[in-house]
């Protein structure tokens, strides 16, 4: 087998019209249609995780909830083992390190390693279903013609998988922890929620707003053009901060207050927006709801556990996430 694959450009870093053919690829994958398909899954994938802690009283809502929920929802969507959940988180989280632009060259080289063993599992993968296929994404990839033409080679296969397994995992982690550190520095939205459900989706849309998980990316400007009076030329390099946009006053009303039910919630910028559009926005919307339902069904009177939490976030220079979440409560429904 090969020892690794130049990066391809198919997603994220791809201009029109290439994105285009790459995206039209997966869309079909992630509508809101094909996702809510897969609630019942997601709904006992957060029960069992949900049994595994509750008898407890307390949890690391982080790494018992909320990174292996996401996890293990696209692990069984590509159609990999659940067995390999912990080697992926180790994957996803040396596949975002370097964005944050914070880490030294060791860690580089360990996540440059990491980034050719994710390669080599995934094209091991691909070879099965070659042979084998099922009805997985992977098998989905291997039979799309771009533009009815050409198969995709291996190395844009392993980019859009690289895209959709590290986009999927880390972000809607750090969602769910810190939407409900929201609701424990809001306790009154916690039981109105609670009281209420129904009001769960508009809650995750000003989560989503009021603490973006993907704080700002980078982007090339492309053509001249003016924002805010200022002039942007064609070729300058451009750090787009969703977060910064999430919080402007022209447009949401008292842009500091976290409120369950602001109405305008939804038109924030936290999942981009444009051609680039996050491609796993329902799914996230899904998989954070479904958690919010259960979790507030079963856990009573939660509150952060006196001592051990210092609510530090990753460092990083645009994505924002929790380290840990510990959490005390009592069990309503086992
Ligand atoms: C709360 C969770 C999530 C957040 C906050 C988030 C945020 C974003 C943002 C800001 C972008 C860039 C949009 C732009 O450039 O305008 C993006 C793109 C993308 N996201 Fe997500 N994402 C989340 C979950 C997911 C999930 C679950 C998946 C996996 C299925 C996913 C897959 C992608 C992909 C493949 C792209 C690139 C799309 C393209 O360039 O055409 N994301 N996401």
């Amino acid at each position: 087998m090969k020892q690794g694959w130049l990066p391809a450009h198919t997603l994220l870093t791809n201009d029109p019209p290439a994105h285009r053919r790459f995206r039209s690829l997966v869309n079909k994958a992630f509508t809101p249609r094909r996702v809510a398909l897969l609630e019942p899954s997601i709904r006992t994938i957060a029960s069992e995780l949900i049994d595994s802690f509750i008898g407890a009283g307390r949890v690391e809502l982080v790494h018992q909830f909320a990174v292996p929920l996401p996890l293990t929802v696209i692990a069984d969507a590509l159609g990999v083992s659940r067995n390999d959940m912990t080697t992926f988180k180790r994957w996803s989280d040396d596949a975002v390190a370097p964005i944050g632009g914070m880490i030294g060259p060791e860690r580089e080289l360990e996540c440059a390693r990491s980034g050719l063993e994710f390669q080599r599992y995934f094209a091991r993968e691909l070879d099965q279903r070659r042979d084998h296929p099922r009805d997985d994404i992977l098998t989905d990839l291997l039979n799309a013609r771009l533009e009815n033409e050409r198969p995709l080679d291996t190395g844009e296969m392993l980019n859009m998988l690289q895209q959709i397994l590290v986009a999927g995992n880390e972000t809607t982690t750090s969602l769910i922890a810190s939407a409900m550190l929201l609701l424990l520095q809001h306790p009154g939205h916690l039981d109105a929620l609670r009281a209420d459900p129904a009001r769960i989706p508009n809650f995750i849309e000003e989560a989503l707003r009021f603490e973006s998980p993907v704080q700002g990316l980078s982007r090339v400007a492309k053509i001249d053009a003016q924002v805010g009076g200022v002039p942007i030329p064609a070729g300058a390099q451009l750090v787009l901060m969703y977060g910064s946009a999430n919080r402007d006053e022209r447009h949401f009303a008292h842009p500091e207050k976290f409120k369950i039910d602001r109405e305008d919630a939804r038109e924030h910028f936290a999942f981009g927006g444009g051609i680039h559009y996050c491609l796993g926005a329902p799914l996230a919307r899904l998989e954070a709801k479904i958690g919010f339902e259960l979790l507030l069904a079963r856990l009573g009177e939660i509150r952060p556990t006196a001592n051990l939490n210092d609510f530090t976030h990753t460092p990083s220079f645009t994505l924002r996430g929790l380290k840990a979440l510990h959490l005390e409560f009592v069990a309503t429904r086992l």
